[in-house]
Order: C-alpha cells, then sequence, then structure tokens
C-alpha cells in the first residue's frame, strides 16, 4: 500500500499537535493545516526528524480559498489524502442574553463549516479516485475516513458557550449524515467527542482550583485528560481496526457523559 497521508486541521497547538505526533510516529504522512503559522513553524521544527513526511500549511478552515488551496498542496506533497481530521475550533463566550452575533458566525464558520469545507473538498477527491479504480476490493486497503473533532458539548449543552454546543451538536448531525452518504464508497466517517482535556481552550481551568474542582466533581475519572488520550483513539478510528464503525461519536471524557449529578471529592481531587 501506498504511504498513507492525514490532514490535521489545528493541528499546530493542543489536541491536533498530539494527532500530528501520532501519525507521525504510526508512519503516516502529515499535513498539519492551521491558521497560526507560529505554532505551525514551531511544530515542524519539534518533527524535524520527519522533514521528509511532514508538512505545515497555513490555512484558515472558515476560508473557502484557503481550504482549496490546501488541498492542492497536500496532493502536490503527498499526492492523495487517507484521513482527515476535522479538529479545527474555537470556543466563543456567550449565551442567548450577551453573544455578540459577529462571534456566534465565527464559531460556527470554524467548528462547523470549517469541517464541512475541508471535507467536501478532500471527499470530491477521494471519490474520483475510488471511481476510477478497477477493482473495488482493494478500496478496504486504502480505508479512506474523516474524524470530526467534536465535543462532549454536542450532546450536553452548556448555557454560556451557545455558539460552540450549537455548533458541535451539527458536527454531530452532519458525521451521521456523510457516514451515511458515503458508506458505498467505503469512506467511513466518525467524530470524537472529548470531555475536558488540558489544551489551550482550557487554560482558565487549569491552575483555577475552584474550577477544577467543578470539572473533578463532573469526572468520575478524576482528572483532566491528556491530548495524548484524544490522538490514540483517532488513530483506532483510522485504522483497520475500526473498519466496522461509520456514523459514530466515542466520547473520550473519562466518564462524563454516563455521569447523572456529580461525584464525590477524593483525596486525589
Ligand atoms: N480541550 C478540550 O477540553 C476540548 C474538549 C472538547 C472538544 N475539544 C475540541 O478539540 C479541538 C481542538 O481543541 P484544543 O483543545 O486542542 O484547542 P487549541 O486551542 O489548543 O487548538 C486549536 C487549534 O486550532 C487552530 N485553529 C483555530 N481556528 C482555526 C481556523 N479557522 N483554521 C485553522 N486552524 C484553526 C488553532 O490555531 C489551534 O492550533 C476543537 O475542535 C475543540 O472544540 C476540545
Amino acid at each position: 500500500m501506498d504511504q498513507r497521508v492525514v490532514i490535521v486541521t489545528g493541528g499546530a497547538k493542543g489536541i491536533g499537535m498530539a494527532c500530528s505526533r501520532r501519525f507521525l510516529s504510526d508512519g503516516y504522512s502529515v499535513v498539519i493545516a492551521d491558521r497560526d503559522e507560529v505554532a505551525g513553524k514551531a511544530a515542524l521544527a519539534e518533527f524535524e526528524a520527519f522533514e521528509d513526511r511532514v508538512r505545515f500549511f497555513a490555512c484558515n478552515v472558515a476560508d473557502k480559498l484557503s481550504v482549496h488551496n490546501l488541498i492542492a498542496e497536500t496532493l502536490s506533497a503527498f499526492g492523495h489524502v487517507d484521513v482527515v481530521i476535522n479538529n479545527a475550533g474555537v470556543a466563543l463566550k456567550g449565551g442567548i442574553l450577551d453573544l455578540h452575533d459577529d462571534d456566534f458566525d465565527r464559531v460556527i464558520a470554524v467548528n462547523l463549516k470549517g469541517a464541512f469545507l475541508v471535507s467536501k473538498a478532500v471527499i470530491g477527491h477521494m471519490v474520483r479516485e475510488i471511481d476510477n479504480r478497477d477493482d473495488r476490493s482493494r478500496l478496504s486497503e486504502r480505508s479512506y475516513c474523516i474524524i470530526n473533532m467534536s465535543s462532549i458539548n454536542d450532546e450536553l449543552s452548556l448555557p454560556d458557550y451557545l455558539a460552540y454546543s450549537v455548533s458541535k451538536g451539527g458536527l454531530r448531525q452532519m458525521t451521521k449524515s456523510m457516514a451515511l452518504e458515503l458508506a458505498p464508497y467505503g469512506i467511513r466517517v466518525n467524530a470524537i467527542g472529548p470531555g475536558s482535556i488540558k489544551t489551550d481552550m482550557l487554560k482558565s481551568v487549569v491552575g483555577n482550583e475552584a474550577a477544577l474542582a467543578k470539572i473533578h466533581a463532573r469526572t468520575p475519572l478524576g482528572r483532566i485528560g491528556h491530548p495524548d488520550e484524544i490522538a490514540s483513539v483517532a488513530a483506532f478510528l483510522a485504522s483497520e481496526d475500526a473498519s466496522y464503525m461509520t456514523g459514530q461519536v466515542l466520547y473520550v471524557d473519562g466518564g462524563r457523559m454516563a455521569l447523572n449529578y456529580t461525584m464525590e471529592p477524593t483525596e486525589n481531587n
């Protein structure tokens, strides 16, 4: 089989960076697509040992032309795409009483429409490649797949992060719709719903004892997750081990979705 290629949006920091690192170590060629050029260059410096298999392309997933350029640059560098991780995301605070229209639009544009634009551009290429093949039985070897980075908030909700919860609820539905439409091509589409993971997105919480105590009270495993614990699930979803999975959201949340009410405080939290 040819070298497998993955695009990781928002791949220069946090969960996306952990995915970039994991897929590189699993032998993939990795395209880091991120709007943060400083972080992208820092990621390339960290991955210097893999320089023939890693690229950084500056990209704003909310911008159609930027996405078009990303796919063109990826195809020019590596020839094809097997896996996309739609991970780029933003969280802007505000509920129905105080959220500004522009902030609503921005969150939806990045978290939901961004995943749509990137998927649409890549899937066009995947489907053409599949249609051109003589031997469809070899399709499963390629294991084309899309992984959407959703959230526990695609199902639970946060009153002061209305747009974020709406965007992730939409992403969950998009995961299912795409999975059904693309099943005949053998392209699998799944999502990951992380709980509270230690990244910049959670920086207001990390180091704040009261906020941490609230999270621990809602997390049966009693701790915040590490980005690598999300990357390992992405690696599973992209692998042959997940060959019969499509249209699913895997919640990686230390048990939060299963918990009604709160946990008793323990010595550890
Ligand atoms: N950290 C958590 O607790 C948590 C929980 C649930 C879901 N998530 C989801 O995981 C994903 C990654 O979050 P994170 O915690 O690593 O956040 P992060 O802020 O550490 O990283 C997000 C990355 O996305 C990039 N990005 C933002 N907007 C972009 C755009 N328009 N185009 C391209 N890149 C863009 C940023 O530059 C950054 O590198 C997000 O979709 C987020 O909603 C995170």
